[in-house]
């Protein structure tokens, strides 16, 4: 989410209300608006397998008429008949001209579902009514020009940008629409306050109409250590509403809520998925009403008095992205492809990482690091993390955040020795902080508690011992960034993991009004100045392991942690669904000791690997403990990953719908689909032995492969004899018919490797 000019409250001190004022309206500075058009009652946009259709005649706020599956060539006649037939009958004790559901609904055409805005000017101005005045539409980069056809504009992937006006409300409001090449749709709103008092904003979402047939909601929850768990219930009349209010994503964040038929699994049924992308309070949901309409919306969760806008200032939402799919792969696979188009998307191959967390802990001592680096290097390992621990007072976790120096009698020579160290071994460095926060036990907060975000003449209940610092107030966000900058340009500093202990809780700025929207802002302002200042520099987003999982953080981040939890049976269900947003290659994937630190579950290397290895792979583990076999196995391991990981990290995701629970078939698939990286995760004990017959999906039906299982570490228990190892198979035999599931004990994974050989 941005802000459109640089006056905001965030580089002064006085409020909140982290807005831009701007004279005219809300464009995202250097966007390509592309042309206006007039007289339209139709905009399709089509791209990527998707249609989107738009009814904006009449000078009304666009709205869905369509959004699914590509409708093809559709002309003028055909798009208004599909138009009308959208709309709603009158039924008996309703408005009595048909409810129109706009991308942002409004109240005053009879919706009494969740208006899409909320807000007054001390009780007026509330219900607004908006009348478009400019409609301009922008082809993207490399795509067609729009066909006009009379009354319907017709685009391929594009973007479509609506200025509206309400003059007896004095709002202006801009709407923004893109469909990307590979499907995508991406949706956000602003206001202006034209007016001359201040507009109290409670809240500015979007919403998308979708069919009934989708009848069931899937989405999802987690806690920390457990993320991105799946949910599915019914849709029911009323609200499904998912409202995240810690001041960061959570672990619990429903990621993308989906609507979706019956029966919906990864390879078929179609879903509705919403995501929003911010890193702040948030909302999400699914709402059907009695009128038989469903949406499913979302935007930022704004707290009381959060957003004033004074005359001509203004408020940006983030962006909401939206996904429609034939399957839940498919449905994937479209944020897949728009994260990889980015400019920003890491392309380089992803180093392996050791991380010393788990490692060592807060117990620093500059041999056993040099020592784990030397085992590292000696592994293949190309990243080295050094993890929380490193800085003035911090012994344990209740004192020191805050305080970014070096501390000095754990690390008498500074960081030089082991950055020196690592990049002599040819490696990256990388180094934890966590900017957003600070321990009661600091010089900082000793200095200045009045930095500390609270409310109501009280510190916040603390959270993993420590507070949240007010990044919304200039000197703490410079005091931060210097120190961050001082460490950084001191060392060879490739990396850093930004951690995100808590959640936010009575997070009052300068007052004690709220400051969850300003400090996520200001979070994201902090990521893009160093990302400035230290061009290439990489950035993790980890938060409690994954509680700040989104696509707002992901415009300035180059990866996540999925999980605190490392025990590789929860990690394939987090990777399962955390896939269902991200690609493999931003999902931050160890491989740690054999006793899980999280659930002190045991599992063999094979099971730890096997599931690691899909990811952007690494190692959390106290490599002197590991045995000369278990070393070897890891490095024959790392040897896999890196001999494959181009293929993981470009390819197309496949998640198979296996009619066994107890074996979850997922793999990667080449985009020339000549090659394929397969797992077979046991999961479970299953009710029969042995399990049947698996598929693989996504291969090509005409070209022959040759299956050949991964037998690093040993293979599970019967694959070595086979009858299939090595066989040649069509794609569309692989598909259809399938081979037989080797035998296995529980919690072991089987990799196999798929070849195409003509
Ligand atoms: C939480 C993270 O998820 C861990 O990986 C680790 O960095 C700790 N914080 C350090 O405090």
């Amino acid at each position: 989410m941005t802000t459109t000019t640089s006056t905001t409250s965030a580089t002064t001190d006085s409020g909140p209300t982290a807005v831009g004022r701007t004279a005219t309206r809300p464009a995202a500075a250097g966007t390509d608006d592309g042309r206006a058009h007039e007289g339209l009652a139709g905009v399709h946009l089509t791209a990527g397998g998707v249609s989107l259709l738009l009814d904006v005649a009449d000078g009304r706020l666009p709205a869905v008429v369509h959004w699914g599956a590509a409708l093809g060539r559709v002309s003028a006649p055909e798009a208004r008949a599909l138009t009308a037939a959208d709309v709603h009958a009158v039924v008996p004790n309703e408005v009595d001209v048909p409810v129109r559901l706009a991308l942002l609904p409004e109240h005053h055409t009879g919706w009494v579902g969740r208006p899409g805005l909320s807000g007054s000017r001390q009780g007026r101005d509330w219900s607004p009514l908006f009348e478009v005045d400019e409609l301009r539409v922008a082809a993207a980069a490399g795509a067609p020009e729009p066909e006009r056809d009379g009354d319907l504009l017709t685009t391929g992937a594009a973007r479509l940008v609506v200025t509206a006006r309400d003059r007896v409300a004095a709002l202006t409001l801009r709407l923004e629409v893109e469909l990307a090449e590979g499907g995508l749709v991406r949706l956000r709103g602003a206001l202006v306050n034209d007016g001359d008092e201040d507009y109290d904003l409670q809240e500015l979402s979007l919403a998308l109409p979708v069919p009934g047939r989708g009848r069931e909601i899937l989405d999802q929850a987690g806690r920390w250590g457990r993320e991105r768990v799946p949910q599915r219930r019914p849709v029911v009349v009323g609200s499904h509403l998912r409202e995240g209010r810690k001041g960061r994503t959570g672990s619990d964040a429903p990621t993308v809520l989906s609507v979706v038929v019956p029966g919906t699994g990864f390879e078929r049924g179609e879903a509705w998925g919403l995501h929003v992308g911010f890193s702040g309070d948030h909302r999400s949901w699914v709402e059907k009403t009695s009128g038989g309409l469903q949406v499913v919306g979302g935007g930022e969760l704004l707290l009381p008095g959060e957003v004033r806008l004074a005359s001509g200032e203004s408020y940006e939402g983030p962006w909401l992205y939206a996904s429609w799919g034939d399957g839940l792969d498919e449905q994937a696979g479209r944020f897949h492809h728009w994260l990889r188009a980015r400019p920003q998307h890491p392309t380089s191959p992803r180093p392996v990482t050791l991380n010393v967390w788990e490692a060592v802990y807060f117990d620093h001592d500059l041999a056993r690091l040099v020592d784990l680096a030397d085992r590292a290097a000696a592994l293949g390992v190309e990243r080295f993390v050094l993890d929380d621990g490193w800085f003035r007072g911090r012994r344990d976790d209740t004192a020191g955040l805050g305080d970014w120096v070096v501390d000095a009698d754990v690390w008498p020579d500074g960081l030089g020795p082991i950055v020196d160290h690592v990049t002599g071994l040819g490696m990256e460095f990388g180094l934890w902080f966590e900017p957003e926060m600070v321990n009661e036990d600091s010089d900082l907060a000793r200095a200045h508690p009045e930095w500390i975000l609270q409310t109501g003449g009280r510190l916040p209940v603390r959270s993993r011992n420590q507070q949240v610092l007010d990044l919304g107030r200039p000197e703490a966000f410079e005091h931060v960034l210097g120190q961050m900058t001082a460490v950084l340009s001191a060392h060879d500093i490739a990396y850093v993991k930004w951690d995100h202990n808590r959640d936010l809780v009575d997070a009052g700025t300068v007052g004690g009004v709220p400051g969850v929207h300003r400090q996520t802002l200001a979070t994201y302002r902090l990521m893009d100045e160093l990302r400035r200042r230290f061009p290439g520099l990489e950035i993790e987003s980890c938060s409690s392991g994954g509680s700040r999982v989104d696509l707002g953080v992901l415009e300035r981040t180059d990866r996540v942690w999925v999980s605190d939890c490392i025990d590789p049976l929860d990690r394939q269900q987090m990777m399962r669904w955390t896939e269902q947003l991200l690609p493999p290659e931003l999902l931050g994937s160890h491989v740690a000791s054999g006793r899980s630190h999280t659930t002190h579950r045991l599992h063999d290397l094979s099971f730890r690997a096997g599931t690691a290895v899909f990811g952007h792979f690494g190692i959390e583990w106290d490599l002197r403990l590991a045995t000369d076999a278990e070393s070897d196995e890891l490095r024959a391991w790392i040897a896999f990953h890196k001999e494959h990981r181009e293929l993981l990290h470009t390819g197309t995701v496949v998640r198979v719908d296996e009619h066994d629970p107890s074996l979850w078939v997922h793999g990667v698939v080449a985009t020339d689909r000549s090659a394929a990286v397969v797992a077979l995760a046991y999961v479970d004990r299953s009710d029969v032995s042995p399990r049947g017959r698996f598929t693989l999906r996504g291969l090509d039906p005409e070209r022959r492969y040759v299956v050949d299982p991964v037998t690093i570490g040993g293979p599970v228990r019967d694959a070595a004899t086979l009858p299939w190892a090595g066989g040649t198979f069509s794609g569309r035999s692989l598909a259809v018919t399938g081979l037989q599931a080797p035998v296995s004990m529980p919690e072991q994974v089987q990799l196999l490797t798929v070849r195409a050989v003509d």
